[in-house]
């Protein structure tokens, strides 16, 4: 029996019920801050500290990167949603964007977390490429988040979306990462 055919749209909604953050992807360029909004930004490793953001190809900052090597993530809290549309293609004449920096690298202020980060390794992946990056710097503080779910922008509706601190923060329930030195 052949398999139905493949169906993008379909696939595309499937995909969109992986609720995500929202994030601003930095660079700078020739002495200009730009920036693209992606959900594609994926916590890799621990030790070292990897992450990962998958741009398209068709993107400018695909074709930036590899020359300044470094990229900022910034994670957007939930009244950021005016600078993902931005970062996004609807850019909004003359709205003023304030860009901080760390390293030399531009960041969204207002944002819940931000990761400065040097590019280790490249992959190329279908239409987009892998951009693996080693993080050289982090800050983070108790916002509410900017979400991303079924090609619309949602907020945390839990009654405690502030997060407890460490250590007993939820991730610690789950062993997602061996943050611990061995027991032997
Ligand atoms: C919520 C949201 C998430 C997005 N995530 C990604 C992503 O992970 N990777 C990507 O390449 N584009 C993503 N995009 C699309 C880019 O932001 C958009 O194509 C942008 O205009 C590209 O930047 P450029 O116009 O400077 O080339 C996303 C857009 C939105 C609104």
């Amino acid at each position: 029996m052949t398999p139905p055919p493949f169906d993008i749209r379909q696939f595309r909604n499937a995909l969109g019920r992986f609720a995500s953050g929202v994030t601003v992807v930095t660079t700078c360029y020739q002495g200009h801050a730009h920036g693209m909004t992606a959900n594609a930004f994926v916590s890799v490793s621990l030790a070292p500290p990897l992450v990962l953001v998958s741009l398209d190809n068709r993107a400018y900052m695909h074709r930036v990167l590899p020359e300044t090597g470094r990229y900022g993530v910034s994670i957007l809290s939930e009244d950021q949603e005016t600078f993902s549309n931005h970062f996004a293609g609807r850019t909004v004449a003359g709205m003023h964007i304030p860009f901080t920096e760390r390293m030399g690298v531009p960041l969204l202020e207002g944002a819940m977390a931000w990761f400065v980060v040097q590019v280790v390794d490249a992959h190329p992946a279908g239409d987009h490429t892998l951009y693996i990056g080693q993080v050289e710097h982090f800050e983070a503080r108790d916002d509410r988040p900017l979400l991303f779910y079924a090609g619309k922008y949602q907020q945390l509706r839990a009654a405690a979306a502030k997060p407890t601190p460490f250590p007993q923060d939820e991730f610690s329930l789950f062993s997602i990462g061996n943050i611990d030195p061995p027991i032997t």
